[in-house]
């Protein structure tokens, strides 16, 4: 099908709101103007060094990480295309301590917008696919400033989550409760055209994700599972794996809605400061709602990740996502009684990732 004769993502958004005829159109209108800062993030990633906003901003963010150019501006882009439309009470961003207050020059609205502006942008200057994530909740009020607090809802309470992806073409992922569709940018037309309907994750996988850099901070569950995988064929599994990382979790999340596997940062000891890398609000939930959405599962190890009360804006969690079998199993490793935090024989003896007693 060309993309004339393709659905545009405001199209679809119309459509979908026609079946809730007490909507308003508020919430159409955030989610076109958050395409449309996406749609800006990738001319601004796709000019490279051309653009003049490749390297470091030499500044350290309140996650303690070097800030890049292209995570500064992709932060203005979001506050700027979203700070008047009215139908916001606040953000919050990984790149911005403290919410974002929306200005009394603007009308307040009904919902919060919290993002992740350039997820993977320690790759940006070796040219791998980077993101925007995002989650829209409601607003507890919107008559007065937001606060943390206001922030604070499990991921259950989204109304919205997705993510960009700018790679070889840029995507828009989406979900908004009724499944997750897909929207590919045309070139020609400027436009989200509606390209992955219904997106559905395989539940079984022989694919697996994980940065075995950390492989002697794990614990047990992981190590075990990860190595069951290793053993391939003559292992437990019975069944050889293959292994991606791409230390960009947008690519990732996008590699397992388009053919499934799973994807695991999971909690583990090397920072005790620290429950995992990943970000609760702004990566783990968005990302958790559309594999959830997409009949994958998305979770702690221990708990669905939706399920979490947030102690803290900047909360950062372990993650397991993708083919619901596969993180059942990790899932169920988690819970069994302990007999595995022992190191097991077997697998430390004959382990690739061997863990340290
Ligand atoms: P961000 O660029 O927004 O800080 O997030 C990076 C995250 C995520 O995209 C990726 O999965 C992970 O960091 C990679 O971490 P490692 O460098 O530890 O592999
Ligand atoms: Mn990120
Ligand atoms: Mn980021």
């Amino acid at each position: 099908m060309n993309s004339e004769m393709r659905m545009t993502l405001t199209q679809f958004l119309i459509e979908e709101r026609r079946r809730y005829p007490h909507a308003g159109g508020d919430f159409n209108s955030l989610l076109l103007n958050v395409a449309l800062v996406c749609k800006r993030i990738a001319r601004k990633v796709a000019a490279g060094e051309l653009g003049g906003a490749t390297g470091s901003a030499s500044n350290v963010n309140v996650q303690g990480e070097d800030q890049k150019k292209l995570d500064v501006i992709s932060n203005d882009l979001f506050i700027e295309g979203n700070n008047w439309g009215g139908y916001l009470a606040g953000m919050a961003s990984e790149e911005m301590e403290d919410p974002y207050q929306i200005p009394e020059c603007y009308p307040q609205g009904r919902y919060l917008l919290v993002f992740d502006p350039l997820d993977g942008s320690s790759n940006i200057d070796v040219n791998v696919s980077v993101g925007s994530i995002f989650s829209v909740l409601r607003a507890p009020a919107s008559d007065r400033p937001v606060t943390v607090d206001d922030f604070l809802q499990p991921g259950t309470e989204q109304v919205a989550g997705g993510y960009a992806i700018y790679g070889p073409t840029t995507m828009l992922m989406l979900t908004v409760g009724n499944g997750v569709h897909g929207f590919t940018l045309c070139p020609q037309v400027g436009e989200f055209m509606l390209t992955h309907s219904n997106l559905q994750i395989p539940p079984d996988t022989h694919e697996f994700a994980i940065n075995a850099s950390n492989s002697r901070f794990w614990e047990a569950p992981v190590t075990r599972y990860v190595d069951e995988c290793m053993a391939g064929k003559t292992g437990p599994r019975g069944k050889d794996f293959n292994m991606r990382w791409i230390a960009s979790m947008v690519a990732e999340a996008h590699r397992i809605l388009m053919r499934g596997g799973v994807f695991m940062y999971p909690r583990d000891s090397k920072d005790p400061a620290k429950a995992g890398r990943l970000r609760l609000l702004y990566e783990a939930n968005p990302v958790g709602f559309l594999i959830e959405q997409a009949g994958g599962r998305a979770s702690t190890g221990r708990q669905p990740v939706m399920n979490v009360k947030p102690s803290s804006l900047h909360q950062r969690i372990g993650l397991i996502f993708g083919s619901k079998n596969e993180v059942e199993r990790i899932e169920r490793y988690h819970n069994e009684p302990q007999q595995h935090d022992e190191p097991n024989p077997l697998f430390t003896e004959r382990s690739l990732f061997r863990q340290s007693v």
